[in-house]
């Protein structure tokens, strides 16, 4: 998400701190800032937009001289992007400064203390809450007072910390973000991306969760949570910069299918506090809810098919009609909309100009609007009446892939809220859908550990021309959405079809080594898509079925099988997504595609 960097040493750190930046730049960001330690002060600059900004307000770092710094690239989360949002930030007395990567789940909570306790918050990051828990524990002891702070926290974050007390001493901490030390002589640094450390250094070391480091220009001591001193083995960073920036892997697209489980705890996670789901910016009561008499969801492309994924959630446990409607269709619709219509956005970049167009209609008519965006900022965000970010940090390749997850997980989440606050869940079926919604991040994971096969499936199921991919009710919802990954990336045209309606024309096209992607994972169904199979294996199909774990018919149907970890067939979508992700993914490759910017597409899609 965002990007961090540190640097003590006998040289002006700011001038090193910029650079480090830019080399974080490739991420995406939208305000970046440094601060430099110099003479018991902590200087700070930032701003919103481009780095070289910051660049030309600090004179490339001249204005900010001192021996020791942090910096960081801001991809907002937790407020918008501006001056007073971006990092670092600043302690109330001045004595320390913080950048952070990450997300503070319990942020609330702590600003509410903080706040009782007379510490003023001038940003509304999640990040603040740090450097004043820092503050309040400090009594002359820098260390103690970052291991109380850090205690405190739950979440993810990578720090680093400056102490105006401590010139040429920087603390980094590290807890499910990543962070690495660069190690220099007679000076070191730290990065949360190896891309920042190659021009300065190849010695690196790499901290684990819980770990923490003081560096000075001289050393770098590691300690455990308890504060013990540990020794990490000194690793060479062998990437290139180009193999760096993909985190190690190929392609973009890769690499964000691979940070899925992460990102799709972050956008849960927050917003489930023992045992209860809390939406941050939408807290309708029960009677509110209750007016609802139709929700439509509107977008377009992928997020129009995360809309129709995720109305299945919404219509079984909320008892109110969903109509997933695309964007560009509404727009010039007559939509049947007044004031008892909740219209839900999906857009990950929350510039698509369809769904702005459509939104601002179904707004004209008198809807209240939700929208479930991923750019913080972002016109749609600012449009809604309330929005729900998904957190997902900057998706850099074209095709979506957590953008798309996380979209499905918020609208799951909004699912059980509602559900539940309007009293149409009994507790201990809320407490057990709330634990099936925790376990998403993990079996997502197991996906992507338990499909090694993929790569030679895309191999097999390659078939040049066309795919066919189908499957009922949720299946045929992710089935839209596997096809449209295919058609984009790869170049081959694919086709999703609900199953049942294969007999009412379609079966005609099923010849001879037609491949078919076949999703029986929806219990409630499974059985008639397999059916399905059989019909079109006996026209010559080669099918590549889709399955829960432990289905074992299948495997006498389909030529080949994907497993996917049980789950709630609710919310299945978004776990059986990912190895049709990783198919197309493999396709492209084998067929030599550019897979990060497909021919013909743009990210955002801001022209109608
Ligand atoms: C497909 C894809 C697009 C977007 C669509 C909407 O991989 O990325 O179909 O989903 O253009 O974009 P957003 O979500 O930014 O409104």
């Amino acid at each position: 998400m965002c990007g961090i960097v540190g640097f003590t040493g006998k040289q002006n750190a700011a001038p090193i701190l910029l650079e480090g930046l830019k080399k974080l730049e490739y991420r995406g960001y939208d305000s970046a800032g440094i601060a430099v330690a110099q003479d018991g002060v902590i200087s700070v600059s930032k701003v919103s937009g481009r780095i070289a900004n910051l660049c030309e307000k600090t004179e490339d770092g001249k204005t900010l001289p001192g021996f020791s710094g942090i910096g960081h690239t801001r991809w907002a989360t937790h407020g918008a992007p501006t001056d007073v949002n971006a990092h670092p930030h600043m302690s109330c007395d001045g004595r320390f400064s913080v950048v952070h990567n990450g997300i503070i789940e319990n942020y609330m909570a702590l600003r509410e203390e903080l706040t009782a306790n007379g510490y003023t918050f001038s940003s509304q990051t999640d990040t603040e809450v740090i450097v004043h828990l820092i503050e309040m524990y400090y009594h002359g002891d820098f260390k103690e007072a970052v291991m109380r702070a850090t205690s405190r926290l739950t979440g993810s974050y990578a720090l680093g910390v400056l102490c105006a007390d401590c010139p040429g001493k920087i603390i980094a901490v590290r807890e499910a973000s990543p962070l690495i030390l660069g190690i220099g002589v007679g000076e070191n640094f730290f990065a949360s991306d190896v891309t920042a450390l190659v021009a300065y250094t190849r010695n690196a070391l790499y901290l684990d969760d819980g770990e923490f480091a003081e560096l000075t220009s001289e050393s770098i001591t590691v300690y455990d949570c308890t504060g013990a001193v540990i020794h990490k083995p000194v690793s060479r960073i062998t990437w290139s910069i180009e193999a760096a920036e993909k985190g190690g892997y190929e392609h973009f697209m890769l690499k964000e299918i691979m940070e899925q489980p992460c990102a799709v705890k972050t956008a849960l996670a927050p917003r489930v506090h023992e045992n209860h789901v809390q939406l941050d910016d939408f807290s309708y009561t029960a009677e509110e809810l209750r007016s609802i008499r139709k929700i439509v969801i509107t977008a377009c492309g992928s997020a129009y098919y995360a809309g129709c994924a995720g109305k299945y959630a919404i219509e079984k446990l909320c008892h109110i009609p969903v109509d997933v409607q695309l964007a560009s269709e509404l727009r010039y619709g007559e939509p049947q909309i007044d004031s008892d219509t909740l219209l839900i956005v999906l857009s990950q970049s929350g510039e698509t100009a369809d769904t702005i167009a459509a939104m601002k209609e179904c707004q004209s008519l008198g809807a209240r609007t939700l929208a479930i965006v991923n750019v913080v900022g972002s016109t749609i965000a600012k449009l809604a009446d309330h929005t729900l970010y998904t957190w997902a940090g900057p998706e850099i390749a074209v095709a979506t892939t957590k953008g798309y997850t996380t979209q499905l997980s918020v609208l799951y989440l909004f699912a059980v809220y509602a559900a539940h606050t309007m009293e149409l869940l009994p507790e201990q079926e809320y407490v057990r859908l709330i634990g099936e919604l925790q376990s998403i991040p993990k079996k997502i994971q197991q996906v992507l550990d338990m499909n090694t096969a993929l790569p030679q499936l895309a191999k097999k199921y390659n078939s040049g021309h066309s795919v066919f991919y189908i499957g009922r009710n949720t299946d045929y919802a992710v089935a839209l959405e596997g096809a449209l990954k295919m058609k984009e990336i790869s170049y081959i045209h694919a086709e999703a079809y609900a199953a049942g309606e294969l007999k009412h024309g379609t079966i005609a096209l099923i010849d001879e080594g037609q491949s078919v992607i076949a999703l029986c994972c929806n219990s409630r169904i499974a059985e008639k898509t397999m059916n399905n199979i059989v019909e079109v294996k006996a026209r010559g199909a080669q099918v590549l079925a889709l399955a829960v774990k432990g289905n074992r018919a299948v495997l006498a149907q389909a030529d080949d099988v994907i497993y996917i970890p049980d789950l709630d067939p609710l919310f299945q979508a978004v776990v059986e997504i990912v190895p049709l992700q990783l198919l197309a993914y493999y396709v492209a490759k084998e067929n030599g595609c550019d897979i990060d910017k497909p021919k013909n597409l743009a990210k955002s899609v801001t022209v109608e």
